[in-house]
């Protein structure tokens, strides 16, 4: 079996076919576009922190803000500007000197200059004509240059504009000495095959090179973006956790990736701080990492189905796809318990937390975190650490003497806590009840009454916690009985019901003070 996919093959075969530049620049529209997402809003101290994440991370070009909104939103341009970082910095104007004098002011080396040219947007927004747009366009292009910064130019909504009209408004602003143009799909309505038609047309009239700007409304801004430098286009304009207008940008992440890991296509990025620098975003923009979201979410490289890890464990490609790795964007694999889970991954689990189980252990603990998943939703490292302790810490079955069966209990505010329960002792069957003041004791007082043998034992320290938080948290009952020899004995229950992880526990200490009798 070759190690050759088929998506090797086809990129080999059609390569040549495809206008992949060597490099893409990568600019990075976070504290721009993306503090346009509904309820985000950076302060200037924080803006200034992810700009040197972002610069850390290696973005070539950081769009630090809109000048002309604010006196902070200047103030945080100005401070990022100044700042001496590697990445250029950017804000972003209409086509009116006003803005672009605000730009300037903030001493940007980049000024992103946009206006609407979709009819629709030119009839109800900007309430202008066409040539009236393509003339304020020419002129701000002009004064950008005039004043010699770079310049960036987007016709806004391009993906929605006349074709004639889109082609006509960059010539024109690359006549004017626009350094750049940018094609933003403004409301996310374009499929990769038409993203590539369209930059591959652009490409044949305009000769700057051509930025993309990507918006995720159908969940293609990635795809799109990455179709538009399959044609050529060598900037691509993205946001970290994809933050941005509506359902956001083409996330940062997902691009770099494609890019380097399939098309291998240089950016300047260094992977390995994307996780770190989204972990940062999201702290900042209070909006929440889907866990199965691609390169960082916190399943990127996460593990339950038995199948799953089975594979990983002896070959992460097996269900990873290989091209990138936990380590290569900061990131870690992990192995989840869970209903699904299967020894093989258990196995792994314990033996990263230190634990050493035998062949029969291992196929307890994977049977009951299976029970526990089957019963609540998420089965944590510290419920598998719990039930793995209480496995390993168990008397071999051979040496048990007393078994628990059953425990039932009744409680509530109107009767007396009541329990019974059904033990094997010696191979006989033994059941009993009691009543206590809680549902505990009166379990705990059920298993004295049926058993003479432990009326010697006193149960010295009871002592109860919960794994995790939740009420379908696990319960870790560890008691400390005392023989009449002072010898003491300390074992743990552990389990979804409170009362069972007692009785489990108590018959656990009851079975080793048996043990120490022989
Ligand atoms: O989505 C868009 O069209 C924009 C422009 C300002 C480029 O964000
Ligand atoms: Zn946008």
């Amino acid at each position: 079996m070759g190690d050759e996919t088929f998506l090797d093959e086809f990129l080999r075969r059609e390569r040549r076919k495809l206008e992949l530049p060597k490099r893409v620049r990568i600019f990075d529209t976070t504290l721009r576009d993306g503090e346009q997402t509904p309820r985000v809003s950076f302060t200037i101290d924080e803006k200034l922190t992810l700009a040197r994440q972002l610069d850390k991370l290696g973005v070539d070009v950081i769009e630090a803000g809109f000048p002309i909104s604010s006196k902070g939103e200047r103030e945080a341009v100005k401070k990022i500007s100044r700042e001496g970082l590697n990445a250029k910095v950017c804000g972003l104007s209409r086509v009116l000197r006003p803005d672009i004098d605000a730009c300037l002011d903030c001493d940007v080396d980049i000024v992103h200059t946009f206006v609407s040219t979709s009819d629709i947007q030119l009839k109800h927004t900007i309430k202008k004509s066409r040539d009236e747009v393509l003339r304020m366009a020419v002129d701000a292009v002009s004064y950008i240059k005039d004043h010699g910064r770079e310049c960036l130019f987007s016709a806004m909504d391009a993906t929605r504009t006349d074709l004639d009209f889109l082609i006509k408004i960059n010539k024109a602003v690359e006549e004017a000495g626009a350094d750049r143009i940018n094609i933003p799909d403004t409301v996310g309505i374009m499929i990769p095959i038409a993203m590539r038609d369209l930059i591959s047309r652009i490409r044949e009239e305009v000769k700057v090179p051509i930025d993309v700007h990507c918006h995720n409304d159908f969940g293609l801004a990635v795809p799109n973006s990455l179709a538009a430098v399959e044609a050529g286009a060598q900037g691509v304009h993205v946001a970290v956790n994809g933050l941005g207008e509506r359902a956001g940008n083409a996330s940062l992440e997902g691009v770099v990736m494609g890019l380097m890991r399939i098309y291998r296509v240089e950016t300047n990025i260094k992977p390995r701080y994307l996780v770190q620098t989204s972990r940062l975003v999201e702290r900042l923009s209070r909006v929440p990492v889907p866990p199965n979201y691609p390169i960082v979410g916190e399943n990127a490289f996460a593990h339950e189905s038995g199948i799953h890890t089975h594979g990983v464990v002896s070959d992460f490609r097996t269900f990873e796809p290989g091209l990138i790795t936990p380590e290569m964007v900061g990131h870690r694999r992990a192995l989840v318990a869970g209903k699904l889970a299967g020894v093989h991954g258990i196995g792994k689990m314990l033996k990263e937390m230190g634990i050493s189980a035998t062949k029969s252990q291992l196929k307890e603990i994977t049977q009951r975190v299976k029970d526990l998943g089957d019963k609540k939703r998420i089965v944590t490292n510290s419920d598998l650490r719990a039930i793995a302790e209480d496995v390993i810490g168990a008397l071999p079955k051979e040496k048990e003497v007393v078994k628990l069966k059953e425990a039932t209990v009744t409680t509530g505010t109107t009767v007396t806590p009541t329990a019974s329960v059904r033990l094997i002792v010696r191979g006989e069957e033994r059941v009993g009840s009691a009543t206590g003041v809680g549902p505990v004791d009166a379990a705990i007082n059920a298993l004295r009454n049926v058993m003479d043998e432990i009326s010697e034992l006193r149960l010295k320290e009871y002592h109860l916690d919960a794994i995790t938080g939740g009420s379908d948290a696990l319960a870790a009952v560890t008691v400390k009985l005392e023989d009449e020899k002072n010898n003491l004995y300390i074992a743990k229950g552990v389990g979804e019901d409170v009362v069972v992880a007692s009785v489990n526990a108590m018959v656990k200490g009851i079975n080793q003070y048996f043990a120490g009798q022989n």
